[in-house]
């Protein structure tokens, strides 16, 4: 399979390029540097990434941005990023994607388990997140021939240690990747799926 990964040189990024990587051919789409550069938050970038890349199998993403940060300090820029970048940033991937997608192709997308489990500070990224597995679901009840998913990390480990946290409870990029190559190579859709099921 042709894959196109967004988000490729992230924490995520890397470790789901090398799962992919033995298979399939992976082209690593990032902010900067990679094969190709994206701005998720710009739909004019999104359409000139698929025009340079072409015909693919499979999109997925694990870019998103949206802001951790208390209730009462959440700006209009902060609303305005998670629902333009980690939101429809990556909803607009799959509705540009879509014309470039071969027969039974597949979008992978990224939420994130604050959706379910939301925590204080959380408020955008639970915003964003809940509205990714909802139009997920949504959506791939009309998508003709193309699967649509996404994926559910827990914080991960290389996260965790870089914020300094305790990295226990996590989980590693490594064994998070495994719930993205289900989703590419597996017949879900619709599904968001949790990346602890996977592990
Ligand atoms: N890490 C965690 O603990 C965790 C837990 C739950 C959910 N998630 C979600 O998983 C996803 C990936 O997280 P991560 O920690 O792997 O992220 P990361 O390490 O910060 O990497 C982000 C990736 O996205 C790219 N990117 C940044 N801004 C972009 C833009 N405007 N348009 C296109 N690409 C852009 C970056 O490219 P450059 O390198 O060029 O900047 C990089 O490849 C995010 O949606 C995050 O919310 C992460």
């Amino acid at each position: 399979m042709k894959i196109l990964l967004i988000g490729a040189s992230g924490t995520i990024g890397q470790a789901v390029a090398k799962a992919l990587n033995n298979e399939h051919t992976v082209i690593g789409a990032n902010y900067s540097g990679g094969d190709v550069n994206v701005d998720i938050g710009d739909k004019a970038s999104i359409e000139a990434m698929f025009e340079k890349v072409g015909k693919i199998d499979a999109i997925v993403s694990t870019a998103g941005l949206a802001n951790f940060a208390p209730l009462h300090e959440l700006t209009d820029a902060d609303y305005a990023l998670a629902l333009d970048n980690k939101l429809m940033g990556q909803i607009n991937l799959m509705r540009l994607g879509q014309d470039y997608l071969n027969e039974n192709g597949s979008v992978t997308i990224t939420s994130g388990v604050l959706a379910q489990e939301p925590m204080q500070g959380s408020g955008v990224i639970s915003m964003a997140n809940g509205a990714l597995g909802s139009f997920v679901k949504a959506a791939s009840l009309e998508l003709e021939g193309i699967r649509f998913n996404a994926v559910s990390p827990i914080f991960v480990k290389e996260t965790m240690a870089m914020m300094g946290m305790d990295t226990e409870s996590g989980l590693s990029a490594v064994d998070t990747a495994k719930a993205y190559v289900a989703a590419v190579t597996g017949s879900m859709n619709g599904e968001t799926l949790a990346a602890t099921t996977f592990a």
